[in-house]
């Protein structure tokens, strides 16, 4: 059967750490100039509703360095942005291609496109989640930190996407997640309640002090995703303070890492200082999503079974 990456959540805590450890291999393997061929003659779609950089280079480099080929289409190039059903689109890409990539507007459409495609679905950020981001942050805290499942982890200020998909990292490995977010921005309740049931130690505060107090890890992004840029004034004011500054990693443990998935505003969501300073991690963890996405795409895409 064929499987798909539409949430961190869709994995097995086994599926998890595989593809982890996976990922440091090929990253290792790539530092030392070796190569792998594992996705010859095979063809990844990529479809982009909104605006990339680090999604759209990383996979269509990542497929290009595992001899396969990528496609990158913006929606007005397609006719889905002329009307075209999505499930259509599934069946007519699903006869030529060997996976899909999409990013989209709408978590449903990306769930759409699974249910109708006979190829692998992967989530390239939808309005509820991030997975392959998540998947690259957890390679950067496993390679400065170790095992992510023994760690205190902190996210500050908006309950977004990356917000969500920390969450279902957290089911997945079990660490301790503390998120700080203003009232009325909190994280999807579907998953928080998911969480909780699970017994997973997951808490949401206001106070980014509080939250980031004796993390390993400290997280944040920005106040205003993609798609909600007609809040951006209303948003400004509610996000106030939630600023990863000196006084938040002061808080957190003296060897704790910043982690930012990028694009960043300086002087918003984090000051200048911790993102351009020693405890920051933020272009490692850009250039993580290349070698974690390789790791994911030899095993949904080419079969390489996970270890
Ligand atoms: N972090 C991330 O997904 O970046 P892009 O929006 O540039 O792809
Ligand atoms: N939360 C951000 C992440 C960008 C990579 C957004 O959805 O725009």
């Amino acid at each position: 059967m064929k499987r798909d990456l539409l949430t961190l959540a869709d994995l097995t805590s086994h599926e998890l750490r595989a593809l982890l450890n996976r990922a440091a291999e090929l990253k290792a393997i790539r530092r030392a100039g070796g190569h792998t061929d594992s996705l010859r003659g095979r063809t990844l779609a990529m479809i982009f509703e909104k605006a990339s950089t680090r999604t759209r280079v990383s996979f269509d480099v990542g497929m290009h360095q595992l001899g396969g080929h990528a496609i990158v289409m913006l929606r007005r190039d397609l006719q889905i942005g002329r009307g075209e059903p999505v499930s259509d689109t599934a069946r007519v890409l699903s006869r030529y291609v060997d996976g899909i990539m999409m990013r989209a507007d709408h978590h449903a459409v990306v769930e759409e496109l699974a249910r109708n495609a006979d190829v692998p679905v992967i989530n390239g950020l939808t309005d509820r989640t991030h997975p392959c981001q998540v998947l690259a942050d957890l390679l950067t805290v496993q390679e400065n930190l170790g095992d992510p499942g023994q760690l205190r982890i902190a996210y500050i200020g908006d309950g977004n996407n990356m917000a969500n998909s920390w969450i279902n990292a957290a089911r997945r490995l079990g660490f301790e997640l503390s998120l700080a977010c203003p009232e009325g921005y909190e994280p999807d309740a579907e998953y928080l309640a998911a969480a909780k049931a699970e017994g997973v130690k997951v808490s949401v505060g206001r106070d980014p002090a509080a939250a980031a107090d004796g993390a390993h890890v400290v997280n944040t992004d920005v106040w205003t995703s993609m798609g909600q840029e007609e809040e951006t004034q209303k948003r400004l004011a509610a996000f106030q303070g939630y600023i990863v500054d000196r006084r938040v990693m002061k808080a957190a443990r003296p060897e704790a890492i910043f982690l930012h998935c990028l694009p960043a505003h300086r002087g918003e969501e984090v000051a200048a200082e911790v993102i351009d300073g020693p405890q920051s991690r933020v272009f490692d963890q850009a250039e993580n999503r290349l070698h974690a996405q390789k790791a994911l795409l030899e095993w949904i895409m080419g079969g390489r079974p996970l270890r």
